[in-house]
């Protein structure tokens, strides 16, 4: 094997030449929740409000990335062709270690994003709290200057999440605990860990689409992030 040394090499563009072009420095909005939270749907309707205003945002969403960028096992063999060993290697499941790999690569391409200019808002579960503040971490060491962080804990009940279940995942981890087999299911057999000082807290059991996306947005007006 050759060895591979790795050098970082700045660009000679600024991030306020950057900010300059797209009139918006950039900022990464992290949604983290359990499934069926609402995060999604908050997402993505922040991404059309901020568009409508004059912003460019882009919507990295969980189900989405894992059947491209971080796709598992599964989808590399039937959509890439990918002999099994390979898909093992570079597929990602929802194992502790997976989900861990499949925040970091998130982390780093809202980070690319967020440089660029743009508002990325990122749509996963995201339970571990060591994962998200590494995606924090990355962004306030970036290298070009710190990137806004801004971490928004869609806090809504299980209950609710539960009782909503549009892809009718709690329901299947239910049965797959009472049967005894187990499914990792974030919330229910897998844990989730609340983010310690997140930005900004969201129940989407109490409070509409429209107040989250004010809420988003008021909080990025007042860091004068975008115009008011
Ligand atoms: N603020 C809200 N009020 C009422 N229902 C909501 C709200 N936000 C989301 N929902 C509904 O809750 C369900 C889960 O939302 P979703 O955005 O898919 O969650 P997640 O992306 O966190 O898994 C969907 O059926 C959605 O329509
Ligand atoms: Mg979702």
């Amino acid at each position: 094997m050759k060895p591979t040394q790795v050098f970082y090499h700045p660009g000679t563009v600024t991030r306020e030449e950057r900010a300059a072009l797209l009139k918006q420095a950039g900022a990464t909005v992290w949604f983290t929740g359990l499934s069926g939270s609402g995060k999604s749907t908050l997402a993505v309707a922040l991404e059309q409000v901020l568009i409508q205003r004059g912003h460019a945002a882009y919507v990295l969403d969980g189900d989405n990335v894992r059947l491209g960028l971080n796709a598992g096992p599964k989808v590399l063999m039937e959509a890439r062709g990918y002999a099994e060993d390979r898909a093992k290697r570079f597929g990602l499941g929802f194992s502790a270690a997976d989900r861990e790999e499949n925040i970091r690569r998130i982390g780093e391409v809202a980070k690319l994003f967020a440089d660029a200019g743009l508002f990325a808002l990122t749509s996963f579960i995201s339970p571990y709290r060591a994962d998200r503040d590494a995606a924090r971490k990355a962004h306030q060491g970036n290298k070009g200057g710190a990137i806004p962080f801004v971490e928004v804990y869609v806090n809504t009940p299980i209950e609710c999440c539960e009782q909503r279940d549009p892809k009718g995942l709690y329901k299947q981890a239910r049965e797959a605990v009472a049967a005894g087999k187990g499914m990792g299911f974030t919330g229910v057999d897998d844990p989730y860990e609340p983010p310690a000082a997140p930005e900004l807290t969201f129940d989407a059991g109490k409070q509409s689409v429209e107040e989250g996306v004010a809420l988003v947005l008021n909080y990025l007006q007042d860091k004068g992030l975008v115009r008011g």
